[in-house]
């Protein structure tokens, strides 16, 4: 299942925890998009793949202006082999979405909506420095089911300084309330290079415990499936029928191409990276030069991947599948980590098959370094 990403990097407002490729300088917005409409056209021969998913992410797409997106989709249209049943996802910012954007969005045939909602609470939502309310959720979301969007991925952080147990059940019931076809669920990461991280350096925040944060992370998923949501990613979670395919071909190892500042492509052997200032971006089009640097992977590194993805999701890590894909063999003390892992309830070995259980999930970036191929 192959898909095109298109990254818009800019963002109205940056939020104090997010260290994401974006700029809040909408000066070059037009010239970006300008860019990604060559870059689209040259790209062509590289996604020579039908294409099942078309994805706008960010930064945040949704402030592209109608006419700015209309070109963008025009030129896909144009060069690539989309099919007629495309997944065909926007991420959106909820101040954005007007009326006008939302009926626009049905027009062209985007059919699925990922909105950043966060948070319910307006203090949390202004301790984050978010650009909108709670109230502009909510009436964004009814909007879109107005316009027949109703295939909408919600996201939450949790883990948020001040946030009691009490808070994340009440956030945990109101996302439910709008009854989302798709929920992402994000612990707050500090990264360094954020407003966070400077308050964390100064002790003006106060990372919350691991402990608070699994408990949260478990009470989450036990909620969700409670209310019909499948578990089938760490952060992620679906009604039946509406996993994310975009993101599910991600860490499946499909092939994809990516457009955009920051954006990266693969092929199955050879990953893509865009240069991800705007300007040296910009530039490079103008030139007529490569966007991209090229990494061909390694045997090592394409299991490393393959481990990487599949120990996060329900599908599993197939060992039987590894060793006719990379002739990859268990060592006597992988094997005996992952009967330690069942020994301990964090996972569940059947067929020659890894299943991590909730409590698994939760320390999965750790579990996957024993598992990894050492170099
Ligand atoms: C990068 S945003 C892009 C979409 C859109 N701009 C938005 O804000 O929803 C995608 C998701 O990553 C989450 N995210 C970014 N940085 C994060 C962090 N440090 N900790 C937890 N979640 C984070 C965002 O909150 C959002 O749900
Ligand atoms: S979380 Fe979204 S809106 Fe906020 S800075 Fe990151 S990309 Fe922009």
């Amino acid at each position: 299942m192959a898909g095109i990403y298109i990254h818009i990097p800019f963002c109205r407002k940056a939020c104090h925890y997010c260290d994401f490729h974006f700029s809040t300088t909408l000066n070059l917005v037009d010239e970006v998009v300008e860019a990604i409409i060559v870059e689209a056209e040259r790209m062509k021969s590289y996604a020579d793949w039908p294409i099942e998913t078309i994805y706008f992410g960010g930064g945040t797409p949704s402030l592209l202006s109608n006419v700015q997106l209309q070109k963008i989709i025009e030129v896909l249209y144009q060069h690539y082999h989309i099919k007629k049943h495309v997944e065909f996802t926007i991420e959106a910012n909820p101040d954005d979405l007007t009326e006008d954007k939302i009926s626009f969005y049905a027009n062209v045939g985007i059919n699925r909506m990922s909105i950043g909602t966060q948070s319910f609470s307006d203090k949390i939502l202004t301790y984050l420095n978010r650009s909108h309310s709670a109230a502009q959720t909510t009436k964004a979301v009814e909007l879109c089911h107005q316009y027949g969007i109703t295939n909408l991925s919600l996201d939450l952080i949790y883990g948020i300084p001040g946030q009691s147990a009490n808070d994340w059940q009440q956030e945990l019931a109101q996302i439910i309330a709008l009854t989302p076809t798709h929920i992402s669920c994000y612990a707050l990461t500090i990264e360094p290079n954020t407003v966070f991280g400077n308050w964390s350096r100064k002790g003006k925040l106060v990372k919350v415990k691991d402990e608070v944060v699994e408990s949260n992370y478990l009470r989450m998923v036990d909620f969700f499936k409670q209310n019909g949501y499948e578990h089938y990613e760490v952060s992620n979670f679906a009604k039946p029928g509406f996993i994310s395919k975009h993101n599910s071909a991600y860490w499946q190892q499909t092939s994809y191409l990516g457009l955009g500042p920051g954006a990266h492509s693969f092929n199955g052997l050879s990953r893509h990276f865009n240069v991800t200032s705007n300007p040296k971006y910009i530039k490079k089009i103008k030139e007529h030069e490569n966007t991209f640097a090229t990494e061909e992977l390694t045997k090592n590194e394409l299991v490393t991947e393959y481990i990487l993805t599949r120990v996060r999701t329900y599908w599993g890590l197939d060992f039987s599948e590894m060793s006719k894909l990379f002739n990859f063999k268990l060592t006597e003390h992988q094997l005996s980590f992952i009967y330690n892992l069942v020994a301990n309830n964090l996972a569940s070995f059947d067929n020659n098959k890894l299943f991590l259980n909730s409590r698994g999930f939760f320390i999965s970036d750790t579990i996957v370094i024993e598992l990894i191929p050492q170099v």
